[in-house]
């Protein structure tokens, strides 16, 4: 019998018709607008996928949007899953275990994060460097597909290095600053409490946040290139010195929204070179 990536992956190709996608882009919270940069888009609903969950979450829309940016075909997910939902962590990996069977060698990911860095303020945009797993959960548990990749794989490059000096270098060129930091996954739903935040900071972590970490795993897992971007949309609990207007953190995460789309446009061009 046909493993769920398997079969997720047909359904998948028979949607898509000839569109080989290279590269697929999940879009955080707020950051779904750079979807709308694609080319005569194909966009299909989660809800017309068998075999794909609905997003919950308000402001994820729950749709794929296929299609070029520059010389790049991509795959944009606008909405994402994430394990506080109730999904099984096994769903994700097989969504993108799924994308690899189709052709997509690789994948950005982005969400909206929380700083445990006083200097990495609301607004700013972090490069992720590496993460730390903090949720207990991993998207790999269970039988493993070695057709897919190895049983234990290697963690060491899982933010691909190469890919991350060509994000800085784009990002000097276009004068767009651009933190690098460690991502920390916690499972959700709550927000940290300040003592969970000051024990974050103590493990060496630089953002927080609820999602990224599984897509990441199963990604390289894959042997896919990865490159993660968090907006820092607010500060850890208890990091706070002075109030932040909730007007304030939206004007500054929507700048930084709008260099993130800028700079993974220069980047998609360059990945093709
Ligand atoms: N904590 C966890 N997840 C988040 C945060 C946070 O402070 N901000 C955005 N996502």
């Amino acid at each position: 019998m046909m493993n769920t990536a398997h079969q997720l992956a047909a359904e998948l190709k028979s949607l898509l018709g000839n569109f080989v996608p290279q590269t697929a882009l999940i879009l955080g919270s707020g950051l779904g607008t750079i979807a709308d940069a694609v080319e005569n888009p194909l966009i299909i609903e989660y809800a017309d996928i068998k075999g794909f969950p609905q997003s919950t979450v308000s402001g994820h829309r729950g749709r794929l949007v296929c299609g070029r940016i520059g010389q790049q075909n991509v795959l944009c997910m606008q909405g994402r899953f994430h394990l506080y939902e109730g999904y099984a962590a096994t769903l994700i990996a097989d969504i993108i275990h799924a994308y690899k069977l189709i052709g997509v060698q690789n994948l950005i990911v982005t969400n909206a994060a929380g700083s445990l860095r006083r200097e990495l303020e609301p607004g700013a945009l972090m490069l992720i460097a590496d993460h730390i797993n903090f949720s207990g959960r991993n998207p790999l548990v269970g039988p493993n597909d070695d057709s897919l990749g190895p049983r234990f794989p290697d963690m060491s490059n899982a933010y691909d290095q190469e890919l991350r000096l060509k994000a800085h270098q784009i990002a000097r060129q276009e004068m767009i600053p651009l933190a690098d930091g460690v991502y920390l996954w916690v499972l959700g739903p709550n927000f940290e409490t300040a003592a969970e935040i000051r024990a974050f900071q103590a493990l060496g972590a630089d953002a927080v946040g609820m999602s990224t970490v599984p897509e990441v795993i199963a990604a390289v897992h894959a042997g896919m290139r990865v490159l993660g971007f968090s907006v820092i949309t607010n500060y850890g609990t208890g990091l706070q010195t002075q109030p932040q207007t909730h007007a304030e953190t939206l004007a500054k995460a929507d700048a930084a929204a709008q260099n993130l789309q800028k700079l993974i446009f220069a980047l998609l061009k360059e990945m093709n070179e």
